[in-house]
């Protein structure tokens, strides 16, 4: 079994990360330092909350060298510059073993298809699927300037780590949800064609299925920060937050990342973690902090 608690359990991944700047993209990184990565590469189109994210692994890990690209994942052009960027930016990041797909939203809910606004659909398509196909795309095929068999597909090994989502697999059953489910449910299907396409490399592709995630900016934007809608979700159970599916992701990761033969020969194809209230994609456990002696979660 992988030791979490090492702070080595990551040593010498150079990890991309989409969504880098809040909530489960920066957790992630954070916790990726802090186990141990060599290098992190993190996308997300607001830089200063990219810098913050920086700052705050400088404070606790001074060896993880940390790349920012300010980009966003809706042009394949500006993820094609981006990767090749940051594999030509300092000499001791010369390939990328891990990426993991993150970037993503939800937007207009509680508005059904018809009324959603047509740039609503155009930006969740856009991130949420177009971003992860062009960023794959762009990873398994940009080489470092120094290297021209750098690329993941060249050297044939490395992991692909979607984050989908519970609803993914189980259609929401209240209104404003369609498109965000149709995105989530392609990534799957897309991460289960890629990693049979993919046979004959030692490429991972892995989808990690998180439930509701609180304290992220997703469940306020979703429903256009309304706060008393926010409240009324969030009522009655414990959600999960970004650092406890952070954790998971650094599991599955370090899981890969053993020694010899174990580490290449194990895979977690799919994980899903969810709040222990959330039994269902809707059946939650609103008894769940009254019984657990919790306080109701408010929109801060
Ligand atoms: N929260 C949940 O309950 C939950 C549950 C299941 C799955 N998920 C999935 O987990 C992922 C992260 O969600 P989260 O809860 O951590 O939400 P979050 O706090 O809103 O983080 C979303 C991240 O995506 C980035 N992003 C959004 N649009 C982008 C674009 N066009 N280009 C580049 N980056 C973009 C944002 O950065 P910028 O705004 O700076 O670009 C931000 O860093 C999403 O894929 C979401 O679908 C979340």
């Amino acid at each position: 079994m992988v030791d979490l608690l090492r702070s080595d359990v990551l040593a010498g991944l150079t990890i991309l990360i989409t969504g880098a700047s809040s909530g489960i993209g920066r957790a992630t990184a954070i916790a990726a330092a802090k186990s141990g990565c060599h290098a992190l590469i993190l996308f997300a189109r607001s830089t200063d909350k990219l810098e913050e994210t920086k700052s705050e692994i400088q404070s606790t890990n001074t060896k993880t060298i940390c790349i920012l690209q300010s980009v966003d994942v809706q042009s394949s052009k500006a993820i094609y510059d981006a990767v090749r960027t940051a594999l030509s930016t300092n000499k001791d990041v010369t390939h990328i073993d891990v990426l993991i797909n993150n970037a993503g939203l939800a937007l207009g809910a509680p508005a059904r298809f018809p009324e959603l606004k047509l740039e609503d659909i155009d930006t969740m398509t856009g991130t949420n699927l177009s971003g992860m196909l062009y960023t794959t795309h762009a990873v398994l095929n940009v080489a470092s300037s120094s290297g021209s068999n750098s690329s993941m597909l060249k050297r044939g090994k490395g992991t692909i780590m979607n984050i989908t989502s519970t609803t993914a697999m189980e259609v929401p059953p209240f209104p404003g949800e369609c498109i965000y489910h149709t995105t989530k449910a392609a990534q799957e299907a897309f991460t289960n064609s890629l990693r049979t396409e993919l046979q004959e490399t030692n490429i991972k592709v892995i989808a990690l299925r998180p439930g509701v995630v609180g304290g992220t900016v997703f469940h306020k934007q979703r429903i256009g920060f309304d706060e008393d809608q926010y409240n009324e979700f969030m009522k009655g159970f414990q959600s999960l937050n970004a650092e406890d599916v952070a954790g998971q992701i650094i599991w599955v990761l370090a899981t890969g990342n053993r020694q010899g033969n174990e580490g290449e020969r194990v895979s977690v194809k799919v994980l899903e973690v969810v709040p222990t209230a959330q039994r269902m994609l809707y059946v939650i456990d609103k008894t769940w902090n009254q019984r657990n002696g919790v306080e109701d979660e408010k929109m801060g």
